[in-house]
C-alpha cells in the first residue's frame, strides 16, 4: 500500500550532517549544523550541566512521574525570568503564561498552532532569509507564510529600509517572526535604535511579535544584553509570543528543552490562553520530558551554578569570536579576492559568507567541507587547526 510513496529530500541543514557522516575523508569538516565544538573539534557538555545532573542523580526523592501538560512549573517560571528580567511587570502581574516545549522548534510549533486557532490574522511574516525550518513549521501549523526583506547581499548587512517598508505594508494584526538575537543564518541583527523603530512601527500597526530566541548569550556573551530587544517589546505593555531554546546556550541539543511564553494584557487572559495551549499540547505529545527541564531549573535557580553557566557561555561565545578573527586573517593572508570584513562583523554562531551554491558544492567535493548550500558557515564548528583548511577551500572557490 505504500509503494507509491516517493523518497523525500534530506533536510537542508541536518542533511548536511548525513552527507558528512558518509564521507571517509580524514580532513572532512562539518560546518553545517549550528552545534558548538571545542578547539579539539569535539561536542561539549558544560561542566555546570554535569554538576546539575549529579545533583539530580543524588536526589533520591526524584521520581519519573508524568509532568503536567505545561511542563515543569519551576522551569517555566525561571525561563520567563531569564528572558523578561527579574523585575518584569508582566511577570509580576501574572500576565505571562509559559509552557515547557520541545526546544525551539516545539515552542514555535505550539505557538503557531495556538495562533492558527485563536488569532484573527493567520498570516506570519518571516525574514528573508531565515532558518530553513521556519516556513515549514508555520505552514504545517496552518498559518500563511509571507516574507519581509531583511538581508542586503550588497552590504552583507541589514536591509532596514526594506524591512520597514514590508512591515508597513503588512495587514494589521499580522504575525511577525523576529529573531531575538544572532539572526540565523545571516549573523546580522538590528541595532537597539533600529529595534526601537521596529517596535514602534509594529505596535502602531497592531502587528503581533513572535520572537524566536535560540541564541541568548551567544550574540554578545551577555544574557541580559541579548534579551534587550524582547524586553523593549514587553516594557510597552503589549502582547507577544516567545520561543526559547536551551540547545545552544546550555549545550542541551539532544535534551530538546525549550519554552513558549505568551505575554497577555491581563492575568485572566493569560489563564485562558494557557488552558488553550494545553489543548494544543495534549494531543500532540501529551506532556514534555522531565530531564532537560530539571537540568535547566537546577542551574537557573542556584546562584553559583548560574554564575558558572554565564562564564562557560561567555567562553563559548568568545571562542567563536576568535574563530571569526582567525578566518578573516587567514583569507587576508592568502589575498583572497573580496571584502571579508563581514566575517568579523556578523554575530552569533554563523557567518553568512556570500559564497554561492556552486562554490559551496566545489568546497564539499574538493575539500570535504560540509556547509549549507546558502553559504552559511557554523563558526562554532571551526578550530584553530581547521581554519587554514577552510581558508584554502574558500580561496580556491572564489578564485575559480
Ligand atoms: C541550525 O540552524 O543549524 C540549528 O538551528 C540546528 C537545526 O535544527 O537546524
Amino acid at each position: 500500500v505504500f509503494s507509491h510513496v516517493v523518497r523525500g529530500p534530506e533536510d537542508p541543514i541536518l542533511g548536511v550532517t548525513v552527507a558528512y557522516n558518509k564521507d571517509p575523508s580524514p580532513v572532512k569538516l562539518n560546518l553545517g549544523v549550528g552545534a558548538y565544538r571545542t578547539e579539539e573539534g569535539k561536542p561539549l557538555v558544560l561542566n555546570v550541566v554535569r554538576k546539575a545532573e549529579q545533583l539530580l542523580v543524588n536526589d533520591r526523592s526524584r521520581v519519573k512521574e508524568y509532568l503536567p501538560i505545561t511542563g515543569l512549573a519551576e522551569f517555566n517560571k525561571l525561563s520567563a525570568k531569564l528572558m523578561f528580567g527579574a523585575n518584569c511587570p508582566a511577570i509580576q502581574e501574572n500576565r505571562v503564561t509559559t509552557v515547557q516545549c520541545l526546544s525551539g522548534t516545539g515552542s514555535l510549533r505550539v505557538g503557531a498552532e495556538f495562533l492558527a486557532k485563536h488569532h484573527h490574522q493567520r498570516t506570519i511574516y518571516i525574514p528573508q532569509p531565515t532558518w530553513g525550518n521556519h516556513p515549514k513549521i508555520f505552514t504545517l501549523a496552518g498559518l500563511s507564510v509571507k516574507t519581509y526583506r531583511y538581508y542586503d547581499p550588497a552590504t552583507r548587512g541589514l536591509n532596514f529600509q526594506g524591512l520597514v517598508e514590508d512591515l508597513n505594508s503588512a495587514p494589521s494584526g499580522a504575525i511577525v517572526l523576529l529573531h531575538a538575537c544572532a539572526h540565523n543564518p545571516t549573523g546580522v541583527d538590528p541595532t537597539f535604535q533600529q529595534w526601537e523603530q521596529i517596535r514602534k512601527l509594529m505596535r502602531s500597526k497592531g502587528l503581533m511579535p513572535f520572537f524566536d530566541s535560540a541564541y541568548q548569550g551567544f550574540a554578545s556573551g551577555s544574557l541580559d544584553a541579548d534579551a534587550q530587544p524582547v524586553r523593549m517589546f514587553v516594557a510597552d505593555g503589549g502582547e507577544l509570543l516567545l520561543a526559547q531554546s536551551y540547545a545552544k546556550n546550555m549545550g542541551l541539543y539532544g535534551e530538546r528543552i525549550g519554552a513558549l511564553s505568551i505575554v497577555c494584557k491581563t492575568a485572566d487572559v493569560a489563564g485562558r490562553v494557557e488552558s488553550q495551549l494545553k489543548l494544543v499540547i495534549r494531543p500532540m505529545y501529551s506532556n514534555p520530558p522531565i530531564h532537560g527541564a530539571s537540568i535547566v531549573a537546577a542551574i537557573l535557580k542556584d546562584r553559583d551554578l548560574y554564575n558558572e553557566w554565564t562564564i562557560e557561555l561567555k567562553a563559548m561565545a568568545d571562542r567563536i569570536i576568535s574563530m571569526r578573527q582567525k578566518l578573516f586573517e587567514a583569507l587576508h593572508a592568502r589575498g583572497t579576492p573580496g571584502d571579508w570584513s563581514h566575517i568579523v562583523k556578523q554575530i552569533g554562531m554563523f557567518t553568512f559568507t556570500g559564497l554561492n551554491t556552486k562554490q559551496v558544492a566545489f568546497m564539499t567535493k574538493e575539500y570535504h567541507i560540509y556547509m549549507t548550500s546558502d553559504g552559511r558557515i557554523s563558526m562554532a564548528g571551526l578550530s584553530s587547526k581547521t581554519v587554514p583548511h577552510l581558508a584554502d577551500a574558500m580561496h580556491a572557490a572564489v578564485k575559480r
